[in-house]
């Protein structure tokens, strides 16, 4: 596949660990519901018909970018990371929260699932917003493809949706160690194929969510989340070497993992390490070291924080992560989703304070 020359390839130059003459800038669901041109198309679609329907995934994906044309560094595909579960088999509703309707109770229900995913066919629509996205992206920013982490989407298919305290999957993790490593690996075969996948379609660089990480305690985040996200990390790689084609860079965001950074780093195989707003950038790049580019972490609610608060905690991010000797590879990013009720104007105020303050 050939797509048009790209004019602005700033975050991929930062995921591979350069340093850039400004940092380049994202935000984590820009697309989504504080846009009001996403709402628009939301009142008369489904969720998952969005993401399913490739030329409304491509509208949705290309608002932020239109409306932030030259302020914005990347484009993230429409869809979600529960469209793994889908393919696994599994009924996920969107009522307004994600809702499965026969979530997974005990290790037997494993038998539930469908053998052998034919991961092309169940997630080819996403393949499909991704070349159509980058074709009419037109080269203008990078588009990234992503999936959901093994043990946050373990979560979901045991809690049947969102959690508060997470019993029902930790009560997995102690009374069925051995089924739940195993169905981890299985989630993270499919997330191997289904990002290989995306990148074979156009996605120019990957990120994995793991967005439950901080629930887990560092040793069992190192006991049952690490090696699946290991195992993506490795598995993407070969697959795309035995295949002939170039590998993209790949970010891990294990939010709350703020004391398993260096481990992450050490470990888990990513070009780039996400973080939330609970850790000092400074502290963050000393437990990364040099081998990694680091991703974030403005807090979200700093949004609601008008203006001068936008301006004053841009400029102290950006301080923070230009600090001192180490290497400065950065991706600038809020340090988790932009949430509904920003004002877009307010996002505007932020992508504009990184242009002023992160030059190097
Ligand atoms: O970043 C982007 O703009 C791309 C799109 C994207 C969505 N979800 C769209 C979405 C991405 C990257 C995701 C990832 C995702 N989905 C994660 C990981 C990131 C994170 O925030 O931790 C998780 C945990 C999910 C699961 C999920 N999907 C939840 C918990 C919810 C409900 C959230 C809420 O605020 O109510 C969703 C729904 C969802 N995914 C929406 C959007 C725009 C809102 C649903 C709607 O339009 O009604």
């Amino acid at each position: 596949m050939t797509f048009p020359a790209m004019k602005n390839d700033l975050i991929l130059r930062a995921a591979r660990g350069e340093e850039t003459e400004r940092a380049p800038v994202w935000v984590m669901r820009q697309a989504g519901r504080y846009l009001p041109e996403f709402l628009a198309v939301r009142a008369k679609h489904g969720f998952f018909e969005i993401c399913r329907t490739p030329d409304l995934a491509m509208e949705v994906t290309l608002q932020p970018i239109r409306r932030y044309s030259g302020l914005v560094d990347a484009a993230i595909i429409f869809s979600d990371i529960l469209v793994v579960p889908q393919a696994m088999g599994m009924e996920v509703q969107m009522n307004p929260g994600p809702h499965f309707p026969d979530p997974l109770v005990t290790p037997a229900d494993v038998e539930k699932l469908t053998k052998n995913v034919d991961v092309d066919k169940e997630l080819g629509y996403v393949y499909a917003a991704i070349t159509r996205t980058r074709t009419a992206l037109a080269g203008e920013v990078p588009l990234i493809g992503f999936c959901g982490a093994p043990w946050t989407l373990f979560s979901y298919m045991i809690e049947g949706g969102g959690s508060k305290t997470f019993q029902k999957c930790k009560s997995w993790l102690f009374k069925h160690p051995i089924e739940s490593k195993a169905l981890l690996n299985r989630i993270a075969d499919i997330c191997i194929d289904f990002l290989v996948g995306q990148i074979k379609a156009g996605a120019q660089l990957v990120q994995v969510f793991d967005s439950w990480a901080g629930e887990l305690t560092p040793h069992h985040f190192a006991e049952f989340s690490l090696p699946s996200l290991q195992r993506i990390a490795t598995g993407v790689r070969s697959k795309l070497a035995a295949q002939g084609i170039p590998a993209v860079p790949m970010t891990l965001f294990a939010k709350g993992a703020n004391t398993s950074l260096a481990a992450i780093a050490r470990t888990a195989g990513y070009d780039v390490v996400g973080i939330d707003w609970c850790v000092d950038p400074a502290d963050a790049r000393a437990a990364v070291g040099d081998k990694v580019a680091l991703q974030g972490n403005l807090d979200p609610n700093v949004l609601y924080g008008g203006r001068e608060a936008i301006e004053r905690e841009v400029k102290r991010m950006c301080e923070k992560f230009r600090d001192g000797k180490a290497p400065k590879a950065w991706i600038a990013n809020l340090g988790h989703g932009i949430t509904p009720g920003v004002d877009p104007e307010d996002l505007r105020c932020f992508f504009e304070c990184m242009q002023k303050y992160s030059k190097a």
